[in-house]
């Protein structure tokens, strides 16, 4: 064990975490399990998710032929919105509740799987939306009991949400997302085949493995789970109960695999060593943070991608409006984070950084917010990502009006390793402008 892997026990803080994961299936080919999968979990009559643009695609026909091959009657929903919202997410628990199910498979992206669960929720516990998300949003309701089976099949490899019990939605009302986690959103079964990333241009390849990537840096440089407060009773425990062995060890490799394969990966849809690997690298990411949640850069990439201006990247999908893919949102700002909270905890981010391949023998702990930035922002550059927030067409000036929108992401900015407050987000903004 490392100097830094130690959890010292704090006063009145936790003595234990508790790991939640789906059983996962992973391997070229295997969507041409699902059926089986499914069988396994008693479904026969199943509602499939996915969206509107895989829905007439290879990989979804090959997941269609397994489920007809084992028996079961399948009734698709591709309707799915980039990025659910509670409207789309409350259709589709419309959709889920009218048609007699015995289970859910999802064959997507974040999106699709999000949207899954989301329907799971409302379908079987009908509730005003924001019920289950924590302040100041909702009351933090705790989901009541547990769901249909769910069969997850990731198509990119980044989101981490099939090895998850976590749930992204925007709201609407307040043009914003959040997050709320419960262990019976966990997907029984996650069906991970790297065959589906082998068709992404090579954007969407880049917004995903940063996505990856950030999980993982987050997750090992997120508020150890010694310094959350011990709860009363073990079911009281969080999902998002910060880093902790578990999270350390899959945090890990999955920064080790981002730091070997992200260039390769966007630059070479042919080099499957390196598609694979990043598929593989964002499961162990969501093994990670769905068991220690995300902090400063995801807290803060919700505001970023509220507010943007401008932009649309290439390979994505238009509606004509201003778009930033999830991954984008969140590296705009990681260099900046990173900055900020090495500070208090500079052995796990020099670590962190190591793992992603930068030098380090001589860093000093002084160094290491500016070492883990550094092997950031080159990965950045090689992979064609916007240059911090000004690249999405953010301003200095708007740096305050962002900060205050990140401060409703409570337990994210909780999760952080530096206790922080509106200012310093509004300073960690101001410094993610521009990086080069
Ligand atoms: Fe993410």
């Amino acid at each position: 064990m490392g100097c830094c892997q130690y959890y010292f026990p704090t006063e009145g803080g936790a003595g234990a975490f508790t790991v939640e994961m789906p059983r996962i299936t992973f391997g070229r080919g295997v969507l041409d399990e699902v059926g089986e999968r499914a069988l396994v979990c008693g479904i026969r009559r199943a509602a499939v998710f996915t969206d509107r643009y895989l829905v007439n695609g290879e990989h979804f026909a090959c997941a269609r032929a397994s489920l007809t091959a084992a028996g079961i009657d399948a009734t698709i929903f591709s309707e799915v919105q980039i990025e659910p919202t509670d409207r789309s997410i409350l259709a589709a628990a419309d959709f889920l509740k009218d048609g007699d199910f015995d289970g859910v498979i999802s064959v997507g992206g974040g999106s699709v799987m999000d949207t899954a669960k989301g329907a799971l929720v409302y379908a079987t516990y009908p509730a005003s939306f924001e019920t289950y998300f924590g302040p100041p949003v909702g009351a933090g309701q705790p989901l009541p009991g547990p769901v249909l089976p769910h069969v997850a099949c990731p198509t990119t490899s980044g989101t981490g949400s099939e090895a998850t019990g976590l749930l992204v939605v925007r709201f609407e009302a307040l043009n914003t997302k959040f997050v709320f986690g419960s262990r019976y959103l966990l997907p029984n079964e996650a069906v991970i085949d790297p065959a589906c990333t082998d068709t992404l241009p090579p954007t969407i390849v880049a917004s995903t493995g940063f996505d990856l990537l950030s999980h993982a840096v987050e997750c090992y440089t997120a508020r150890a789970y010694t310094r959350w407060a011990k709860v009363a009773k073990p079911n009281a425990r969080l999902m998002i109960q910060g880093a902790n062995p578990w999270s350390d060890l899959h945090a890990r490799e999955a920064l080790r695999i981002a730091g070997a394969y992200l260039e390769r990966g966007v630059a070479d849809a042919s080099d499957h060593e390196a598609r694979d690997s990043l598929s593989w690298g964002a499961t162990l990411a969501g093994m990670a943070f769905g068991n220690t949640g995300t902090h400063l850069a995801h807290a803060l990439s919700y505001a970023v991608s509220q507010q943007a201006r401008g932009f649309h990247p290439p390979d994505y999908p238009s509606s004509g409006g201003t778009f930033v893919p999830h991954g984008i949102s969140v590296i705009v700002n990681a260099p900046s984070v990173f900055r900020y909270t090495a500070a208090v905890a500079p052995e796990r981010h020099l670590e962190a950084a190591n793992c992603l391949g930068a030098e380090t023998r001589d860093a000093t702990p002084e160094d290491a917010g500016e070492v883990v930035a550094a092997r950031i922002i080159s990965l950045m550059k090689a992979t064609g990502v916007p240059n911090g927030i000004g690249g999405v067409g953010l301003k200095r000036e708007d740096a305050m009006a962002l900060a205050e929108s990140t401060m409703r992401q409570r337990r994210a900015i909780g999760n952080a390793p530096r206790d922080t407050a509106l200012e310093d987000v509004q300073r960690i903004f101001e410094q993610a402008i521009a990086y080069w």
